[in-house]
């Protein structure tokens, strides 16, 4: 029997913060159907260590439903994209995970381990499991392949498209993430479009492997305001429309509040505190969460932008 099978299913809304090392923060289904949600995510005592056994991230647990959304608040240094990465088995060389981080790897089946697994057995997991979006979407874009190559690349490997019917399916996804003109974007290289478009063909990639967990690592913090926003918006109707979960991990608790329902706020890589978007931005208990809500307050009034 594996972690997953043992902790079960998510709780919708359930929340437990245990006493003292660890607190545990489930994000459950957005209020519906009554049919309990599948975990497609479910972290327990993660610690990340550097190769001289320096801890980078220590005991973290949560876990996330099908369908519902974590924020990974902290700021910049506290470990949060090296939990992300963990998700996926991409820790950089030298670093090592240990604990549980256990992905659905289908509709029903049981969850499979990451932490330890096979580069082989993670290649089967990535994409339809889980799939990240990065920061800087340059990363996860060639510059030497025109964007429609690119795009293609997952539709071909995810859904076994070819001919016209890929080529329509290309033009589709970008259409969907709301590009304008997919035939110009199509033929471009990405030096060719706006950051902001970048970011949406990113999203575009990522979308179509039909991922069960979206990760997105800070994906507008390299944007201008007003794209910002833009893309965050799109995000929320993407990930709601999909009925998809996603992992938020941002510096900027008002972008996270955004756009998420349940937060974990990390510190120093460890877990400080951790609840509804709604309890932590309204009751922050700990005071490194009262400077993120202070700062997120003096950056944009977070308070008035909780559209979830
Ligand atoms: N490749 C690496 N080698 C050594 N230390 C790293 C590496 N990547 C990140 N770190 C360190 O781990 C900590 C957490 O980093 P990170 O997860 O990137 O933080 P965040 O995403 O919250 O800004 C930081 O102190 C950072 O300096
Ligand atoms: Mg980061």
């Amino acid at each position: 029997m594996n972690e997953f099978e043992k902790s079960g299913p998510a709780v919708p809304g359930a929340k437990t913060a245990d006493a003292k090392t660890s607190r545990t923060v489930a994000a459950g289904p957005a209020p519906g159907p009554a049919a309990p949600a599948a975990t497609v995510l479910d972290v327990r005592g993660l610690t990340i260590r550097t190769d001289q056994g320096r801890a980078l991230v220590s005991d973290l647990s949560f876990s996330i439903g099908a369908g519902s959304r974590l924020g990974l608040v902290g700021e910049s240094g506290s470990g949060k994209s090296l939990t992300a990465l963990a998700v996926l088995g991409l820790l950089p060389p030298g670093m090592t995970a240990s604990g549980s981080v256990v992905l659905a790897a289908g509709a029903d089946g049981p969850g499979a381990e990451v932490v330890g697994a096979s580069e082989q057995r993670l290649t089967g997991l990535r994409g339809r499991a889980a799939t990240i979006v990065f920061q800087e979407p340059l990363t996860a874009l060639d510059p030497l392949m025109r964007i429609g190559g690119q795009v293609a690349g997952p539709l071909r490997r995810w859904r076994g498209l070819r001919g016209a019917a890929l080529r329509r399916a290309v033009r589709e996804a970008l259409e969907q993430v709301r590009l304008p003109e997919p035939d110009r974007i199509i033929r471009a290289y990405p030096h060719e479009i706006s950051g902001g478009q970048r970011q949406r063909v990113a999203l575009a990639m990522a979308l179509a492997c039909e991922p069960a967990l979206l990760i997105a690592d800070e994906p507008t913090t390299a944007l201008d305001v007003t794209v910002q926003s833009e893309v965050l918006a799109l995000l929320d109707g993407l990930v709601a429309e999909r009925h998809m979960a996603l992992l938020f991990v941002s510096h900027d608790l008002a972008v996270v509040s955004a756009v998420t329902d349940h937060v974990v706020v990390l510190k120093d890589g460890s877990a400080v505190e951790s609840g509804t978007v709604d309890e932590i931005v309204r009751r922050p208990r700990h005071p490194y969460t009262r400077d993120l809500v202070d700062s997120a307050r003096h950056l944009e009034s977070a308070l008035e932008r909780i559209v979830r």
